[in-house]
């Protein structure tokens, strides 16, 4: 059994974005600029935009913080959005999701730019990544595509098995699995034999948001185990999709929480940012 090492990979990721990044400044002047808007007072979300402004200021990003308070309108965040689709020198916005229930998330994602959408959560790119055709990869599911690349992990005709269909990790993970292809079943909360389906699979994604939902018996032996979650266990204490002390030993590869799919998601954000400034000054190396 192995565990990969998100922090590892993300830090390979992140070097080569820097000295990109380096060379964008050197050659063209141009630094690339992220914005990054968070409502409300979410704790997981503070720690989040935290980590991806840090991310920022490590690979030689310029970044820009919005904290609006809580009772923010959708109005008034349409209108900064508006306002951030404008801003020259930013290359990259980022609405930090859950919105607070009041908010429209979707009329606001749409509102992006989609030369600025470094989520990739706006239809037209949603729809480009279906055609194969995209510009930017959604963080995750890219993120982990790029820790079984990092491994050697080949997944061509292997069966891959998602559980969890959300349109941020899921479903995006399923199909850039599917465009290596992998054969994919994506798991739900009405899957009939749920356990018994995740036990079929070369590759198990469990991105279900609920703490160590993934047992042993769930996982084929010599299974390797991707786990998407961030939960709290019955002690408070931070734990993934997978109960991992029970599930490892049946893996060939397994990726821990915290320190597996993390750090990855955060570092293709800063590929897609690196690749927005590029895109939008006509830059195609
Ligand atoms: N909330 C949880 N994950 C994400 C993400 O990748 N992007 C944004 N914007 N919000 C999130």
């Amino acid at each position: 059994m192995q565990i990969i090492d998100g922090k590892k990979v993300s830090a390979q990721v992140k070097e080569e974005v820097k000295n990109q990044t380096l060379e964008l400044i050197e050659k063209h002047g141009i630094t690339p600029g992220l914005a990054v808007v968070i409502v409300g007072n979410d704790s997981a979300s503070r720690v989040y935009v935290n980590n991806k402004k840090k991310a920022c200021e490590a690979v030689g990003f310029k970044s820009e913080e919005y904290a609006l308070p809580e009772q923010t309108t959708q109005e008034e965040l349409l209108s900064l959005v508006k306002t951030l689709n404008e801003k020259a020198d930013i290359n990259g916005i980022l609405v930090q999701l859950p919105l607070p229930k009041h908010l429209d998330d979707k009329a606001v994602i749409e509102a992006i730019n989609p030369e600025k959408d470094v989520d990739a959560f706006h239809a037209v790119n949603v729809g480009k990544i279906m055609l194969g055709e995209y510009d930017f990869l959604p963080c995750t599911p890219a993120g982990v595509m790029e820790m079984l690349h990092s491994y050697d992990i080949s997944v061509s005709g292997k069966n891959c098995v998602v559980i969890g269909r959300s349109n941020i990790v899921g479903k995006p993970m399923a199909m850039l699995l599917l465009h290596e292809n992998g054969t994919v079943t994506i798991c739900h909360s009405r899957t009939k034999n749920l356990a018994e389906v995740c036990s079929h699979a070369d590759i198990l994604v469990a991105a279900v948001g609920k703490p160590k939902f993934v047992t042993a018996d769930m996982v084929k032996e010599g299974a390797v185990v991707i786990d998407v979650g961030m939960d709290r266990d019955e002690n408070g204490k931070l734990c993934g999709d997978v109960d991992f002390e029970n599930v490892k030993d049946k893996c060939s590869f397994i990726t821990p929480v915290p320190g597996g799919v993390g750090p990855m998601t955060i570092a293709t954000l800063m590929k897609n940012t690196l690749k927005a400034a590029k895109l939008q000054n006509n830059i195609f190396d």
